[in-house]
């Protein structure tokens, strides 16, 4: 069976420097007519040709184990019924791009946060520990059972995503509608800000400490987040990878947390500016010290 992804050094350096070039300009290229911006054109149009080429081997691609789908395969399914095949490619980018540049961040926050708030660290290296052990030698499996035992975890990621939500969330009104007695026309820009939404103390009391214990409130259980929190959008165009994107972050840092002890050399950075759309960066350096477990 073909596998899409580049396997080889020359073609992953290719891949990382088209993504770079694409990611750089996402916040410009999404809204500005493409001839303005050449390099994330040409960045774009490489994309979607790999993903042109590749999706019937994509979707062609049987899991070993059992049938299920991978994400992309369940979204280019729903994309073929519900619009057109020629979407494809487009979505197939689009998910590869949200995937990775808003998760990456978090995931970075999420472990900047922790280890700069000491007692929040002890709390969840305890945490780690009693679950895996106190060293961290052996190769571990992360069972959804072990994560439903590190709540706290869950709490510091969220918590993390309300702190670093993205700065807007922009729709095109495409016919006019009524909000709160105002006609908004057909073809305005409505913008919601889930970052300054979130720094709403009479939402979020001391908006802006890292305090995860305020999600002890959510009903987690039943997939509902605290009320007001935006960072994943809100109805049908809701992120359909919040629950994967909070999965995966907290088995990222519980794989880091488990293996080695870390600690900041930095204090925490401030974000950058220039990210309106998505997570935001980090500004500057933040050097982490790591050793491992033992
Ligand atoms: C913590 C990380 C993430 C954050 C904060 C985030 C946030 C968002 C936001 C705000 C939107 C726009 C929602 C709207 O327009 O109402 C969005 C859309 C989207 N996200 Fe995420 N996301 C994250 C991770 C992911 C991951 C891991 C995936 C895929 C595996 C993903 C896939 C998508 C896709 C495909 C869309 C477009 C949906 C559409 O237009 O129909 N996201 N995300």
């Amino acid at each position: 069976m073909k596998y899409w992804f580049p396997t080889n050094k020359k073609k992953i350096k290719e891949f990382h420097q088209y993504f770079q070039a694409y990611d750089e300009d996402f916040e410009y290229g999404s809204q500005l007519p493409e001839c303005l911006l050449r390099n994330w054109s040409k960045s774009k149009k490489w994309f979607l040709e790999l993903f042109e080429k590749n999706i019937p081997d994509i979707k062609a691609c049987k899991s070993a184990k059992d049938n299920s789908m991978t994400l992309l395969q369940a979204t280019l399914d729903i994309v073929e019924t519900e619009t057109s095949k020629e979407n494809s490619p487009n979505y197939g980018l689009l998910l590869l791009w949200a995937s990775l540049s808003n998760a990456v961040p978090v995931a970075f926050w999420t472990l900047a946060y922790v280890l700069s708030h000491p007692d929040i660290h002890k709390a969840v290296m305890e945490g780690i520990s009693s679950v895996f052990g106190k060293a961290g030698k052996d190769k571990i499996k992360v069972s959804e059972d072990d994560l439903e035992k590190l709540l706290l975890i869950k709490w510091c990621v969220l918590e993390t995503i309300r702190l670093k939500a993205p700065g807007v969330i922009t729709r095109k009104v495409v016919k006019p509608v009524e909000i709160l007695n105002y006609i908004i026309p057909s073809g305005d820009l409505l913008m919601l800000s889930p970052f300054w939404l979130h720094r709403n103390p009479k939402y979020f009391p001391e908006p802006e400490l890292f305090k995860p214990e305020r999600w002890k409130k959510a009903n987690l259980e039943k997939h509902s987040f605290l009320d007001c929190f935006m960072a994943f959008g809100s109805g049908k165009f809701q992120c359909p990878g919040r629950w994967f994107a909070l999965l995966e972050v907290q088995m990222c840092v519980i794989l880091i947390l488990y293996k080695y002890d870390c600690s900041l050399l930095d204090p925490l950075p401030k974000q950058s500016s220039l990210h309106l759309v998505g997570v935001p960066q980090p500004e500057g350096q933040c050097r982490i010290e790591y050793k491992q477990r033992v």
